[in-house]
């Protein structure tokens, strides 16, 4: 007679915004159990319960620590997830964790070292890479379908920026909106393109219409990609951008047989069509509608609840973190 596999139980450490929607979407997965709620803010944790009664409130990471879980899920202030991720490591549980991993190359290399030496599986919540829209792209290129990609151009502006405090503080965020929107352009540009060697990068921030100085947490930032395959990526973020909409979200990447595009809808921070581009021919790949911002999350959760452990491929992200210490330290300068 077979038993029936216990599921991996999970604590979730700051239940803000993201903590709380990502909550809700692993708990309908049905691959784990989640035990344990810990936030500092008893509304946020009473918010919590209600979508997981069964957990246990909690107030910090030592408490998770002490419960007998299998893994954790981090999405607190961006200054934080380094450290906590590491110590959950350390005590031997799985951690799924926002992005960004790290502030800087070496924080999300810690981590990763970290995970690596546990043997524990680290995920990141890259969640665009879920979209349907970024899937069909990235297949669409890695198929040889728009040919030799010889540029790409992507922009995420967000026309309100982050409503609370601890974004605008460069400890606790790590940068502004380059480190909260750059991540996911960088990200996903390399991710589409198969993580080919950068060659340079360059990059400007500015804060307020003007260059940002040393101390300054950027709203509008482009960087500059040349990649050693010869192709040239653009980029751009801004908070509170005079965008004319709600949101200016997109990615494009040109090559000698054709382009694919991947825009948002009606200036939607959720609503997505890509698009296969020939000469003046233009081929809809999907669009909504798509409830891709908890994919992410629920495959880490199918993944830890089928036994995996350490996978090398979160070594990607390190590419991410460099290209954006390349810019900072750059414009620290
Ligand atoms: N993957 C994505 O697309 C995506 C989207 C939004 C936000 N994020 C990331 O998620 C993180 C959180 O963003 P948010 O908008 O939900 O912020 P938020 O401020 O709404 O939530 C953060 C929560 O962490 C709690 N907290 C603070 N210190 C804590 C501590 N020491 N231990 C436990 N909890 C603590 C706060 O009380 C709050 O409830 C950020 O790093 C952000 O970059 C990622």
């Amino acid at each position: 007679m077979t038993t029936a596999a216990r599921l991996p139980k999970i604590g979730f450490l700051g239940v803000g915004w993201i903590g709380l929607n990502r909550l809700q979407a692993l708990s309908a997965s049905g691959f784990v159990e989640i035990c344990a709620v810990a936030d500092p803010n008893p509304e946020m944790v009473a918010a919590a319960l209600i979508e997981a009664p069964q957990a246990t409130p909690m107030m910090a990471l030592e408490d998770l620590l002490a419960a007998d879980l299998d893994g954790i899920v981090i999405a607190t202030p961006s200054a934080l997830h380094a450290e906590q991720s590491i110590s959950a490591l350390e005590a031997g549980l799985a951690v799924f964790c926002q992005k960004p991993l790290g502030r800087s190359e070496k924080e999300a290399q810690a981590v990763i070292d970290a995970a690596r030496r546990a043997d524990r599986l680290l995920g990141v919540d890259l969640s665009y890479r879920e979209t349907c829209g970024m899937k069909e792209i990235r297949t669409l290129i890695q198929g040889n379908e728009i040919g030799r990609v010889f540029a790409a151009d992507l922009t995420f502006h967000n026309a309100y920026g982050p409503d609370k405090a601890w974004f605008h503080d460069r400890q606790l965020a790590g940068g502004g909106c380059l480190m909260d929107l750059g991540t996911h352009l960088v990200d996903l540009s390399l991710w589409a393109l198969g993580f080919p060697e950068i060659g340079t990068v360059s990059g400007r921030l500015y804060a307020k219409a003007q260059i940002a100085g040393p101390n300054d947490v950027e709203d509008y930032a482009t960087v500059r990609l040349l990649l050693k395959t010869g192709a040239e990526v653009i980029i751009a973020c801004s908070w509170n951008l005079n965008a004319g909409q709600d949101a200016d979200i997109s990615a494009t990447f040109y090559g000698d047989k054709g382009a694919a595009r991947f825009r948002n809808i009606n200036g939607s921070f959720y609503d997505f069509q890509a698009e296969h581009l020939v000469g003046t021919e233009r081929r809809v790949l999907c669009g909504p509608p798509d409830d891709w911002g908890g994919r992410t999350i629920v495959e880490w959760g199918r993944q830890l609840a089928s036994g995996s452990r350490f996978d090398p491929q979160i070594e990607q992200h390190l590419s991410t973190a460099r290209v954006l210490d390349q810019v900072y330290r750059a414009h620290a300068r």
